[in-house]
């Protein structure tokens, strides 16, 4: 049996979907208050290397553009990890996890981990609003349900496997060299200067430290927003938006293109 304690969260999360599918991944394996090493705000991913020995790491991150999102690939790379049991999983909006999941495993054996199993959940999609919806209210009870069912496999085969030098690699789908990711767009979302009262709350959630408050007013750097939309989502008065015409449409072609629910995929 392979030790499968501490279990600890190693995620980047910046609208919670991630992070709530592994906390219900930790509840099947039993562990109800796992350790939580959250990437997700820049300080998080300052270059303080550290060191992970032993025990189950769940490492989650968001598809984006079918691959690992760019900050987690910086903050996972902070880890050193020696005889180490991990599980991959990436959280996509119901579009397609293309590339994501290999990459994902691939970057965590690089970090020194051994994947023993993976999955490829679905969240709800960043761009999502309730007018245009992608994925929305997603993860529902239904992948919850799925992520605690996910763990008790996991568990099961932890129990079954004798050392991590006998666990064969996981045949996850995906292309290697990874798919391209598309050029920078350099859009963001904005505050609407009448509703905004100036809280700062997308300040403190914004990942990459684009959003400032400049002599009374929101400025967004447009060069440092990764489009997560965690401010949208967060803004409790409703006065973020994404105004940008191209996305917009974009987002309406997926709200048709990608209204089939997908489901989540296991690999163990
Ligand atoms: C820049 C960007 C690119 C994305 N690319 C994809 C994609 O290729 N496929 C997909 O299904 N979802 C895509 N998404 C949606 C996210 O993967 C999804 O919303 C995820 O649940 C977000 O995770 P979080 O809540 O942990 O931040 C993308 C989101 C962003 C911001």
């Amino acid at each position: 049996m392979i030790l499968n304690r501490p279990v600890r969260l190693l995620y980047f999360s910046p609208t919670g979907t991630t992070r709530k599918i592994l906390e219900k991944i930790a509840e099947g394996i039993g562990e109800d208050q796992p350790e939580h090493i959250d990437l997700t705000s820049p300080e998080a991913r300052m270059g303080q290397h550290s060191r992970i020995k032993r025990g189950l790491t769940i490492i989650g991150v968001p598809v984006y553009t079918g691959r690992v999102a760019l900050e987690a690939i910086r903050g996972i790379g902070q880890f050193k990890a020696t005889d180490a049991p991990a599980i991959v999983v990436v959280v996509y909006g119901n579009r397609e996890y293309e590339d994501a999941l290999l990459e994902l495993q691939n970057i965590t054996v690089e970090a020194g981990f051994t994947p023993i199993a993976g999955a490829a959940f679905i969240g709800e999609h960043s761009l999502s609003t309730k007018d245009v919806p992608v994925a929305h209210g997603r993860p529902d009870s239904e992948d919850l349900d799925c992520a605690a069912a996910f763990g008790v496999l996991v568990n099961e085969k932890l129990t079954k496997t004798d050392s991590l030098s006998s666990v064969s690699p996981l045949k996850i789908p995906g292309n290697f060299p990874y798919r391209e990711r598309g050029p920078a767009r350099h859009v963001s979302p904005d505050s609407d200067d009448s509703t905004c009262t100036r809280c700062e709350k997308c300040r403190e959630v914004c990942p990459t430290a684009a959003i400032t408050l400049v002599e009374g007013y929101i400025q967004t750097e447009k060069n440092k927003c990764i489009l997560c939309c965690a401010c949208v989502k967060s803004c409790p008065y409703g006065a973020r938006h994404l105004n940008d015409p191209q996305l917009r449409q974009f987002i309406q072609q997926l709200s048709i293109t990608c209204s089939m629910r997908k489901d989540p995929e296991f690999y163990l």
